[in-house]
């Protein structure tokens, strides 16, 4: 097969990683990847918004599958498009894609199907007497989401109604997140443990990957902004057999179900967010495409043909036996530029990436070539990422910051915490 995949972050490195492993990949293309991708493809200057010429590549070169990695193209209806041209791809339609694009239509769709999840009103920028009023009423802390697509920046937890008020003039008033910010989502506050869960789904049937917990905050115990991930592990020993069965019951099969009523079935991977409150699991939200840098962590683990799997599942009939859980553990560490979430600097050299560690995986980001060295090119710029045979998450940690301890840039920066919450 020949495949051309859509992105150029850490996930879509994991992402080249697994299906350059697969006996079935004749080649592999990338747009528009980055310098850790290259080892496994081509790398193509192709816009990841010009779907045209996605297509005539596509036709071109005898893709046989597209595999579209961040969310945006795929809520703009990149698969739409390659679709209608006859091409295949993994990656949900634009209707499907929503579940991610617009966080009021996924609560609503919640509610009306009985998924559990945090109870919720919805305000348009028209609307705001209205939002302040039901800040008037609710008890706090509060959650207050941009609808639209933020980067994962879009959610703010407010402890206080001056705080909430303060966070909706700058949605409805200063535009900090343009019209993505013009409805917003006022939420209930769930207290509890978060897990990620990747289903890869065909709309019908469907494959649990792994799974996995995120840490978004910037710093330490869960302090400092949202990002768009510090690093990650898996599995999360908080989901065990008996609650994934509840998960499935309880919100991947009805939120499957509703989709394909609503005439919006599903292909691809559907990015569970959860919270396991005393109440049971809660979706804190759903993203139409795989986590970052969850995938990091999770890809490693699985054994088997993954080609196979975003294959059959692209061409609506998902192998459920392609993948297996290999028994393992990983924690992803994020080494980030100094500043991160808001500015920082680019261009500096990153040293100590050709040292070879054992169990380690170095995804790139945030990476750059420049005359030959590779430098700092975005927020987030490598995922550290070790990957045990066993599951043992406390060796996995220590596996993961002594590579990180040999590896630097100026600036960098990452969290020193990840994967305790597991230990
Ligand atoms: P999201 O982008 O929706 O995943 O939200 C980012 C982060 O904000 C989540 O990973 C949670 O840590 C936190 N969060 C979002 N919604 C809630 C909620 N209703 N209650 C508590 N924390 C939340
Ligand atoms: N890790 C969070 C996300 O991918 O949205």
């Amino acid at each position: 097969m020949n495949v051309l995949l859509i992105g150029s972050g850490g996930r879509e490195h994991a992402l080249a990683y697994k299906i350059f492993e697969s006996s079935k990949l004749t080649k592999l293309y990338c747009a528009p990847g980055n310098p850790g991708i290259e080892e496994f493809a081509e790398l193509v200057e192709l816009s990841t918004s010009d779907f045209n010429n996605i297509v005539v590549f596509a036709k071109e070169k005898g893709i046989d599958l597209v595999v579209v990695g961040p969310e945006q193209p795929l809520v703009d209806g990149l698969a739409d498009h390659l679709r209608a041209n006859g091409v295949n791809v993994f990656g949900p339609n634009k209707e499907a894609a929503m579940i991610e694009g617009d966080k009021s239509f996924s609560k609503e769709l919640m509610k009306k199907y009985s998924i559990p999840t945090a109870d919720f009103e919805v305000f348009t920028k028209n609307e705001k007497d209205n939002a302040l009023n039901y800040l008037d009423k609710i008890s706090y802390p509060t959650v207050i989401k941009a609808s639209g697509l933020a980067a994962g920046k879009g959610v703010a937890i407010c402890n206080s109604q001056k705080e909430a008020i303060l966070i909706v003039d700058e949605y409805f008033e200063n535009g900090i997140f343009g019209k993505s910010g013009h409805t917003i989502v006022i939420e209930e506050f769930l207290e509890g443990e978060e897990a990620s869960i990747f289903i890869v789904t065909d709309g019908d049937n469907y494959v649990i990957l792994p799974s996995s917990q995120d840490h978004k905050r910037a710093l330490d115990g869960d302090k400092g902004k949202n990002t768009g991930g510090m690093g990650a592990y898996s599995p999360a020993p908080i989901i065990s057999e008996k609650l994934l069965a509840q998960i499935e019951e309880k919100i991947i099969v009805p939120t499957l179900n509703a989709l394909k009523i609503e005439n919006r079935k599903y292909n691809g991977c559907l990015y569970c967010g959860l919270m396991i409150t005393k109440e049971g699991p809660k979706v804190i939200e759903f993203n139409c495409r795989f986590g970052d840098p969850e995938t990091q962590c999770v890809l490693p683990l699985l054994d088997g043909d993954f080609l196979q799997l975003l294959h059959s599942t692209a061409i609506g009939m998902i192998d459920q036996t392609a993948v297996k859980y290999n028994g393992g553990s990983s924690v992803c560490v994020v080494a980030a530029s100094k500043g991160y979430p808001d500015n920082y600097e680019k261009g500096f050299e990153i040293t100590g990436l050709d040292l070879k560690h054992e169990n380690v995986i170095i995804y790139h980001a945030g990476t750059k070539k420049l005359n030959n060295r590779i430098v700092t090119n975005g927020g987030r710029v490598l995922g550290v990422t070790s990957v045990l045979k066993e599951n043992n998450i406390k060796l996995a940690k220590q596996t993961t910051y002594d590579a990180l301890s040999k590896i630097n840039f100026e600036g960098i920066t990452y969290r020193t915490d990840i994967s305790d919450k597991a230990l």
